[in-house]
């Protein structure tokens, strides 16, 4: 059987990692790697590639940016001339990035299986570009590989049905606990020295377009984290779409704001694995603070992944200056969500996701023939 992996932007890498692990494991099992090109700086790919000993990918179809049309559609014209010449069995999409949802259409209409992995997953907020990504991808997917429960509700409630669904638990946290073990001190000084000045600190990231987009969030956001920075310093690796608005925008932002190039996985986890809190906006980092039990605040108003709300360690805290110095006073006021790990998030998802691949080569022809026509 040959199993096609999509890759495009940096919270794929981190998702495919284990899951080409497991298939090297299954001799019975070929895989090729495809990459979108959607991020493409070093610090946005190439250090993810190294960082997780992800192999080189067997095609790199040079996407880039550009509106979300355009992207997916270099994307879409790209990546048939791969499946029509590779003609995989299954092509496999993580996520909920453009290179996901793009992928997933061109293999449907070449009537590819098409498996996801992180399915289901809903913010409820057609005004997220993922959210349209999502639903696009699951309408068209055969095998469903979900996170948690509520993944397969949603699914459910849409009519897909329950054979179809695999509750694998979470690849992102398989990386994270894999990685986590094998980390070392970075080679860069700052990291160390940072830590060692700073007792107590807080991680932040930011990038989502209803929160980098507009100058009135911006600002806002700012307020509030400049003044909580005055007690507590924040390190703050920028991602190049946020680090192009805050310019833009000639946002304010305090020296107790450490702003850093976009990280590598190994230098990121380093920092905020010992941070007293992470403040982001980003939707794996909710999953990962829940997976180490560290108190997540999430700008958003809405999350896809209630799992890390009611079991994890995630709090919705929004976008307004108001509601995140709430959450600082409550945190500092010693108000700590304590969490407990969610059902298979135990660092076995791609082995549950690799093994029903394996159960369904009887579906798929042989890869080799052996010479038998
Ligand atoms: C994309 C995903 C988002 C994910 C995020 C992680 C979609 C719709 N969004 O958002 O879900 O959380 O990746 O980063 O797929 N840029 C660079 N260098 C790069 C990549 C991007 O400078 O290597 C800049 C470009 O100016 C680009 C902008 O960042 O226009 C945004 O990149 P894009 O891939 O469109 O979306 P992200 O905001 O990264």
């Amino acid at each position: 059987m040959k199993i096609c992996i999509i890759a495009g932007a940096r919270p794929n890498f981190m998702k495919i990692a284990p899951i080409i692990r497991e298939i090297k494991k299954h001799d019975n099992l070929d895989y090729i790697l495809v990459h979108t090109g959607q991020h493409y700086d070093y610090e946005m790919s190439d250090a993810f590639f190294k960082d997780l000993e992800i192999p080189k990918p067997d095609y790199f179809l040079n996407a880039g940016s550009g509106s979300h049309a355009r992207q997916t559609a270099d994307i879409m014209v790209s990546f048939e001339d791969v499946c029509i010449d590779e003609k995989p069995d299954i092509v496999l999409v993580v996520g909920d990035v453009n290179s996901t949802m793009a992928a997933a259409i061109v293999a449907k209409k070449l009537l590819i299986k098409v498996a996801h992995v992180e399915a289901g997953l809903r913010s409820f907020d057609i005004s997220m570009p993922e959210e349209i990504n999502r639903m696009v991808t699951d309408s068209i997917t055969d095998y469903f590989f979900i996170t948690e429960k509520a993944a397969g509700d949603n699914l459910i409630k849409e009519g897909k049905l329950q054979k179809d669904i695999y509750f694998s638990g979470h690849v992102m946290i398989d990386n994270l606990l894999y990685q986590k073990q094998k980390l070392v001190k970075p080679d860069n000084p700052f990291f160390e020295e940072f830590k060692k000045k700073n007792n107590k600190y807080f991680f932040m990231t930011l990038h989502r377009p209803s929160n980098v987009d507009s100058k009135e969030s911006l600002e806002e956001i700012f307020e509030a984290l400049n003044e909580i920075s005055q007690e507590v310093p924040f390190v703050f690796p920028v991602h190049p779409r946020t680090r192009k608005k805050l310019d833009e925008f000639k946002i304010d932002i305090s020296e107790n704001i450490f702003q850093l190039n976009p990280l590598g996985f190994k230098d990121s986890l380093y920092l905020w694995k010992d941070s007293s809190a992470v403040f982001t906006d980003s939707g794996g980092l909710q999953e990962e603070t829940t997976g180490l039990g560290i108190p997540c605040f999430t700008l958003r108003e809405n999350t896809e992944r209630p799992v890390t709300i009611d079991e994890g360690t995630n709090t919705l805290v929004g976008n307004k200056k108001e509601n995140i110095l709430l959450a600082y006073n409550s945190l500092k006021n010693g108000v700590i969500k304590a969490g407990k790990i969610p059902k298979f998030w135990d660092g076995r998802a791609a082995e549950r996701i690799v093994a029903v691949f394996n159960d369904m080569q009887a579906l798929f022809a042989p890869l080799d023939h052996g010479g038998i026509n």
